[in-house]
């Protein structure tokens, strides 16, 4: 099953996409966490990219696609695989069909730009294995420290409120016309994302098939 995650920033993409995966067992892979991961090593590709996330702005396509195409062609993919945060535009969705991935379903997690600003203000993310929480809606058993391996919990740079108001007029500009683009398709699905996560990821199972 080969499956694309679409949503706003912080509509929940990564918290369903993690669900999913472990369900169906097929890999996640989120072109943020790959990024996130690049800053955190310090390579060149980190680097690079840190300069447009800082900023809200999407990290270029000549750095994110062939990345995407490469890990897509690894043995773990070769039974599907659900991709969060790629593609963000037009230019990424036909790099994907020109590489020969017909994919089974595009789920948008639609959620409003009013509940986005709270949930990203309430976001804390691992800095050992990036898990992510939320300090009202998916908290820690111990306040601040992650419950997977123990580490210390951060804001993200890009969760700040000014950069997650850039973020969001990313996604509306460049990333919102992949909505329509999958729709002609055929294979759009939409679920309401402002429902609690369980009832979110039941919506998405009811779509893929249990
Ligand atoms: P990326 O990491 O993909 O960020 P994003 O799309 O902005 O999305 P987020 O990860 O912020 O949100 P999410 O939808 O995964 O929500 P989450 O599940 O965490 O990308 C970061 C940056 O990298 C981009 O800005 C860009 O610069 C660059 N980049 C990445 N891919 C790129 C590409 N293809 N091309 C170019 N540049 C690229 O949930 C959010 C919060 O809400 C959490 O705290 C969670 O616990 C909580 N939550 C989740 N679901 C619910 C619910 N149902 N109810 C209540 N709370 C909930
Ligand atoms: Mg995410």
């Amino acid at each position: 099953m080969k499956i694309i995650m679409l949503g706003a920033p912080g509509a929940g993409k990564g918290t369903q996409a993690k669900m999913i995966s472990k369900k169906y067992e097929i890999p996640h892979i989120s072109t943020g966490d790959i990024f996130r991961a690049n800053i955190k090593e310090g390579t060149e590709l980190g680097k690079k990219a840190k300069e447009y996330m800082d900023q809200g702005l999407l990290v270029p396509d000549e750095l994110t696609v062939d990345l995407v195409v490469d890990r897509l062609q690894k043995e773990d993919c070769k039974n599907g695989f659900i991709l969060d945060g790629f593609p963000r535009t037009i230019a990424q969705a036909e790099a994907l069909k020109n590489a020969n991935q017909s994919l089974d379903f595009a789920i948008d997690v639609n959620v409003p730009d009013e509940n986005i600003i709270s949930r990203m203000e309430g976001r804390r993310a691992c800095v050992g294995c990036g898990a992510t929480y939320h300090v009202v809606y998916n908290p820690t058993k111990v306040e601040g420290i992650c419950d997977a391996c123990g580490k210390e919990l951060i804001l993200r740079d890009d969760d700040k409120p000014e950069t997650v108001k850039k973020r969001l007029d990313v996604y509306h500009d460049q990333t919102q016309p992949l909505i329509d683009y999958y729709a002609n398709v055929g294979i759009l699905k939409t679920v309401d994302g402002t429902q609690d996560m369980e009832d979110v990821f039941n919506a998405i199972v009811t779509i893929l098939g249990a």
